[in-house]
């Protein structure tokens, strides 16, 4: 009699416990779906790169930049009076981030939702406050050079809107632009611009995407990062603008220390990288490793408004970087 009663209520827990999986699993793929609206709903655990959100209006808050008016980076030229201590830079984010950040180890969902309210303290910190950090446009920052240089920007999910990108290439004439969006076909403002889709690798995937409304199968031209990096031949990029990003694919694998990038030679000075919501677990993997793997200490700690986070992270270790950005 107990046992079958037992036996039932088992059963009972279990169907209970399907039927809200199915729910939860249903939920989850509509607001994938949901999140990129008229737009490409990656299925795929392992493609990158696809969404993008259209960028409020420019402002430019910071006085006037003259660029032309710069002299010529000169790296072995010695500087006398640093702005800025590069050690104190650093030891200022980890004593200030690492403490904040450890109890929502096991949280990602948590950390996602308080990354912005947490950790904003620490932009107050000795030297990291005197980054001269500009928003040009909602959540995007750029420091500008104080030398003059070749410059190159890459954007990995080129929005549709690209205004505040203008803004930037007006501050900077000689800039550079390579990017890759799987959402626009062409770009007006990047003169180098593929239409790809950013993953694992191979010559195209079929996705699901919804299209005025109707889902349907598209398939998307895609490239991984390795390919698409060798392709360009970069070996120093200025700014690398990482649009939110979908699935297992890390691009910290890439940007740390010892990563992809270093060993090829391809030095990043600053970047500014966002992941959706539900994709905190990756964000945390890459702050871990930030505190013994890094070159870059990062800023302006944002949660967005569809509840992913983004960040502003500046090299404070590469001397032609630091040169340029920094001291
Ligand atoms: C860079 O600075 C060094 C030392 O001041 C100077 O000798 C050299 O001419 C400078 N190079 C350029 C290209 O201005
Ligand atoms: C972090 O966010 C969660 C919601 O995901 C909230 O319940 C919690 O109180 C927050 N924790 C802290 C320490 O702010
Ligand atoms: C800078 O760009 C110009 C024009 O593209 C190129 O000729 C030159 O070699 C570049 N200089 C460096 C140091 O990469
Ligand atoms: C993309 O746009 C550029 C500049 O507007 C134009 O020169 C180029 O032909 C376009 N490419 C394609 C494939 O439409
Ligand atoms: C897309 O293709 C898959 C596999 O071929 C199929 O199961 C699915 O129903 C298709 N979706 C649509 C919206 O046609
Ligand atoms: C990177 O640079 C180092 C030192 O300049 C050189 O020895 C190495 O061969 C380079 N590696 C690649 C992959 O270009």
């Amino acid at each position: 009699m107990d046992r079958s009663y037992q036996k039932s209520s088992n059963l009972l827990c279990l169907s209970v416990f399907y039927v809200v999986s199915l729910f939860a699993i249903t939920f989850m793929m509509i607001h994938f779906i949901q999140y990129n609206s008229e737009k490409t709903a990656p299925k795929m655990n392992d493609v990158v790169v696809v969404a993008v959100q259209d960028e409020d209006p420019v402002k430019n808050p910071h006085p006037p930049y003259d660029y032309n008016s710069l002299l010529p980076c000169n790296l072995t030229k010695e500087i006398k009076n640093a702005k800025l201590n590069l050690k104190t830079v650093q030891r200022s984010f980890s004593k200030c981030v690492f403490p904040l950040i450890t109890r929502f180890f096991g949280n990602p969902a948590g950390l996602l939702f308080n990354f912005s309210t947490v950790l904003s303290v620490c932009d107050d910190e000795e030297a990291i406050r005197d980054i001269e950090v500009r928003e040009f446009a909602l959540n995007s920052w750029i420091v500008l050079p104080k030398c003059k240089e070749n410059n190159t920007l890459l954007t990995l999910g080129v929005a549709k809107d690209t205004n505040s990108d203008e803004w930037v290439k007006k501050s900077i004439p000689n800039l550079k632009m390579y990017g890759a969006s799987g959402l626009i076909e062409n770009s007006t403002v990047y003169e180098n611009f593929q239409n790809f889709a950013l993953g694992p690798g191979g010559d195209s995937m079929e996705l699901e995407v919804m299209e005025d409304g109707i889902l349907q199968n598209k398939t998307m031209p895609l490239k991984s990062f390795e390919e698409y990096m060798t392709e360009l031949k970069l070996t120093k990029i200025d700014a690398l603008w990482i649009n939110p990003y979908y699935g297992k694919f890390s691009f910290w694998d890439y940007i740390e220390r010892d990563g992809w990038l270093a060993k090829h030679n391809i030095t990043i000075c600053q970047m500014t990288i966002e992941v959706p919501k539900g994709h905190g677990n990756q964000w945390i993997e890459m702050i871990k490793s930030m505190e013994t793997n890094s070159d870059f200490v990062f800023m302006r700690p944002t949660t967005t408004k569809t509840g992913g986070a983004r960040a502003f992270f500046i090299n404070y270790r590469d001397p032609q970087c630091t040169r340029k950005y920094l001291e």
